[in-house]
């Protein structure tokens, strides 16, 4: 069993956490909001650190899960950040969406100062956290990736390094090109079948096991119909992912049309007050003017 600090006890990191406590990891969690830290303790074997720093020193991991690469930055480095305590050999983990930039320079700072780095995006939201069931797209060194993955594993469906330090990255942002495009041709495949006045559902039932069907057409066409969008993964994470993927794209040239027009529909939807809603709600700006 190993000594690991987990820093964010967030909607991803909480659960993620519990599931190194339950299967027997000697804890130490972190949170800017001491509540949500003291929360993770009383439902779970752990401790709790008033820093990153504290958290980190002696820890064989530092996994962390933040919002954008700013927050990972106050959480990292400083006089309080995880860098600052973190003992040679030990394995720092990261899980937060963020940009392949960041990646690489949280990766070169840790072979400086002695120590492994994995970047590891996941995909699976809310309840894959809570179910140990999510997707985590690692970059890295092979050996660190090695030592970390029997860790990662805890809360994973799927797990693959994909490539160097940054390749995690890059892989997450390619699941959100391929769900931008997706959202925008189901919500206009959807809106389509209504103003048809067609029984939507009789048409999923058919669409969903064909050609057409995907992990959005079975879990969100019909609450899309519905105009049912309070819960799931926010329109605001989703801009801030499209941000980074728009960004990548300047420097290595992909060009990204419809994803550069569905981030523009997203920001509608969030004048529209819809910043924490579902990521389905691009519907919104065809069913309702
Ligand atoms: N939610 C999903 O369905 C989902 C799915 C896949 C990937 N992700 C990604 O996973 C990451 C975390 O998402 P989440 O849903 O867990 O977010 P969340 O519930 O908003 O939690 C964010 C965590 O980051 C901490 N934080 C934010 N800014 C900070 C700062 N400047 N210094 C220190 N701590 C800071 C927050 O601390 P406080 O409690 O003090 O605010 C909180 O612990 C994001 O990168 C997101 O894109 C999320």
């Amino acid at each position: 069993m190993a000594k690991i600090a987990f820093l964010g006890m967030g909607v991803m990191g909480f659960p993620m956490a519990g599931h190194l406590a339950t299967a027997g990891h000697e804890v130490t969690v972190y949170n800017r909001t001491r509540a949500k830290a003291d929360a993770w303790t009383q439902k779970h074997k752990g401790k709790a650190a008033t820093t990153p720093a504290e958290a980190a020193a002696g820890q064989d991991f530092v996994l962390v899960c933040v919002g954008n690469d700013n927050d990972l930055r106050s959480v990292i480095y400083g006089d309080q950040g995880a860098f600052k305590s973190m003992r040679k050999d030990a394995i720092f983990v990261d899980h937060t969406t963020a940009s392949a930039e960041i990646a690489r320079e949280f990766d070169a700072e840790a072979k400086k100062r002695g120590f492994g780095f994995i970047d590891a995006p996941v995909s699976g939201g809310q309840s894959g956290a809570e179910n140990g069931q999510l997707g985590i797209m690692c970059g890295g060194d092979a050996a660190t990736y090695a030592t970390a993955e029997p860790v990662l594993k805890t809360y994973a469906k799927a797990i693959t390094l994909i490539g160097p330090a940054g390749a995690g990255q890059l892989t997450k942002m390619v699941n959100q090109i391929c769900i931008a495009g997706l959202v925008q041709g189901l919500s206009e495949a959807m809106n389509f079948a209504v103003k048809s006045g067609l029984d939507s559902e009789k048409v999923l039932s058919v669409i969903t096991a064909g050609a057409a069907g995907s992990w959005q057409m079975s879990n969100r066409a019909k609450t899309m119909v519905q105009g049912k969008f309070d819960f799931g993964f926010a329109v605001d994470w989703m801009r801030k992912d499209l941000g980074i993927c728009l960004a990548e794209a300047q420097r290595n040239k992909a060009r990204l049309p419809v994803t550069a027009l569905v981030d523009q529909f997203y920001a509608q939807v969030q004048a529209r007050g819809g910043g924490r809603w579902d990521t389905s709600s691009l519907i919104h700006l065809l069913a309702k003017d």
